[in-house]
């Protein structure tokens, strides 16, 4: 179960650190948690500077150990906001963009960041940029490709992004796109159509529709349900199952704070379905992303 990410090869299945969160009074079970994960297989890791306030890329450095080979992406385009109306503002401009890849080189306690996500803010779900933090495309690859040449980086994703905005970047080397989509909110087909066009990796956020109440949840969808009933797993398991079967470019990052949320979202990598599941699955309406969070 294992596919191309960034000039590597990894399991399909990551983790999505940002729910290591709710861990926040027990950094040790949060710690305990992430290791379980690569015990488990798991090398590929989710995270931002901005989840905690640095607390979840602090646990990912206490939990790596010297000669651990796991492929850490984190994003910049926010900073945590610990006082502000939310925990995150935006932090689009190139100077914010270089302060927030070092932030994170400093928390993670890494030389290089393997991969680098640039949280655009030009569409939902979540915050939309305006005024000095609507920021031209090229002005941020500039500076992350050249933190790359500098050796800070390893290679450049991109989250939040339109097509145009993919097609604009893909000649500045696009390792991953990280869009909202899942079974139940499939908007950005075209998205993931030239990724796999361009052999850039897939990786859904919100892959179960995320923990806001707002949004549609897989889990709550009829056919997955049946599904789940029929193949004696959980409706949570065929969501990202179904993903993993609808291209092979995707890489899944579910996140959660519970052992047995994440043992049970490892195994679903093994679900096969018959054509007929799948078909139902396959048929099943999106629905827009595009609430207030
Ligand atoms: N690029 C971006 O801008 C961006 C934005 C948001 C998120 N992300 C990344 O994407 C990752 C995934 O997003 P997410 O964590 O918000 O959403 P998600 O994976 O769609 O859903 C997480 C929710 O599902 C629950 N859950 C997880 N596994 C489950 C299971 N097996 N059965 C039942 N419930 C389960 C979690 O609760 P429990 O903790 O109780 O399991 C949590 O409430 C994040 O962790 C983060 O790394 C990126």
């Amino acid at each position: 179960m294992s596919a191309p990410l960034a000039g590597r090869t990894v399991s399909r299945m990551g983790y999505g650190a940002m729910r290591l969160e709710r861990l926040h009074s027990d950094p040790g079970a949060a710690v305990a948690l992430l290791r379980r994960a690569f015990e488990l297989g798991v090398d590929h890791v989710d995270t931002a500077q901005f989840y905690g306030n640095g607390f979840v890329n602090g646990v990912i450095r206490d939990a790596l150990r010297a000669g651990d080979d796991f492929l850490v992406v984190s994003k910049v385009g926010a900073n945590p906001d610990p006082g502000g109306p939310r925990p995150i503002r935006l932090a689009q401009r190139p100077e914010e963009l270089r302060a927030s890849v070092e932030d994170n080189l400093r928390e993670l306690g890494l030389d290089r960041v393997p991969v680098v996500n640039l949280r655009r803010a030009d569409r939902g779900p979540g915050l939309i940029a305006e005024g000095d933090q609507v920021v031209d495309l090229d002005d941020q690859l500039a500076v992350l490709t050249a933190m790359r040449d500098e050796g800070k980086i390893g290679m450049i994703g991109l989250s939040h992004v339109t097509l145009d905005v993919l097609r604009r970047a893909v000649p500045a080397g696009i390792a991953c796109v990280q869009n909202a989509y899942s079974l139940v909110t499939r908007d950005d087909e075209d998205v993931l159509e030239l990724c796999v066009a361009e052999n850039i990796a897939w990786v859904p956020f919100f892959p179960l529709g995320g923990a806001f109440p707002a949004l549609p949840k897989v889990t709550d969808e009829p056919a997955v349900r049946a599904a789940a009933q029929a193949l004696g797993r959980t409706p949570a398991q065929i969501g990202l199952a179904w993903l993993l079967h609808h291209s092979p470019n995707v890489h899944l990052i579910p996140g959660t704070a519970s052992a047995a949320h994440l043992e049970a979202n490892i195994a679903a990598g093994e679900i096969a379905f018959d054509d007929e599941t799948l078909a139902a699955l396959d048929a099943v309406p999106s629905r827009s992303m595009n609430v207030a969070l």
